[in-house]
């Protein structure tokens, strides 16, 4: 369900705190000429994320889940001119619409999209010696997000911020019986975010234009 007053809401704090953006219009557009589904953050979101790495004084991010790269370029645009953006996305279309809509958005140099399932991808960074990364978002295929959790844990330094999105699904993440392996994927989340002390964390409910939903962050300490 979408309550239409959420997207008023969200239609309002667009129009006073964030304004008009052709370049993530433009993106939108080609997301949609190339038939990718509709499943990026809101511009609200977007915006908070962006807000969120600048916060955290992130040079270098990492992103799980690329779709159109909407989520790429607002995380892009919080980085100083020598940062660098990881994000790693496993189909190879919805990846050919990202690279076109991060090389209009200005970002080509600074963002490296990776093609493959994410799992290898990062077991490969992580083998190299890669990271470490100071601000990390999870948004690919919720199953795996446990196994992304831990690759982005191995792939950080302390004080590195997690983000992982879609963990409240319209209150769904409270139905221990469901069949829904998205469903069972975050509950895992969950427990295996509070089974780790070296993680303080808390997960905020959203409304808006993408449902009823939420974000889980983390902030990575030192082992209790
Ligand atoms: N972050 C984007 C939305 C991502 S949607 C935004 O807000 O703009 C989730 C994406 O994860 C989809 O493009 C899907 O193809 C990708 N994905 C699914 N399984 C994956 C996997 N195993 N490895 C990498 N990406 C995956
Ligand atoms: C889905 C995935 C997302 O990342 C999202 O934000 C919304 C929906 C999905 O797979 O349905
Ligand atoms: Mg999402």
């Amino acid at each position: 369900m979408i309550d239409p007053v959420w997207t008023d809401v969200d239609d309002y704090i667009a129009a006073h705190l964030i304004g008009a953006d052709a370049v993530l219009d433009s993106a939108l557009a080609a997301n949609e000429a190339g038939g990718l589904p509709p499943i990026d953050v809101s511009a609200a979101q977007g915006k908070m994320l962006h807000l969120l790495a600048r916060m955290a004084g992130a040079r270098h991010i990492l992103e799980l889940g690329t779709l159109g790269g909407y989520s790429t370029i607002w995380l892009a645009r919080a980085l100083p001119e020598d940062g660098r953006l990881v994000t790693i996305e496993l189909d190879p279309h919805h990846a050919e619409v990202a690279r076109g809509n991060i090389a209009r958005a200005g970002f080509a140099a600074q963002v490296d999209l990776r093609v493959g399932p994410a799992l290898d991808l990062l077991d490969a960074m992580i083998a190299a010696g890669e990271g470490p990364f100071d601000f990390v978002f999870i948004d690919a295929d919720k199953p795996n997000n446990v196994a992304y959790l831990k690759a982005a844990i191995a792939l950080s330094r302390p004080g590195t911020t997690i983000i992982v999105d879609n963990v409240v699904r319209e209150g769904g993440v409270l139905d221990a019986a469901s069949d829904d392996p998205r469903i069972q994927g975050t509950r895992a989340l969950f427990e295996a975010v509070a089974a780790e002390p070296r993680l303080s964390a808390t997960a905020v409910q959203t409304v808006g234009a993408k449902k009823w939903d939420g974000f889980l962050l983390a902030v990575l300490g030192a082992a209790a």
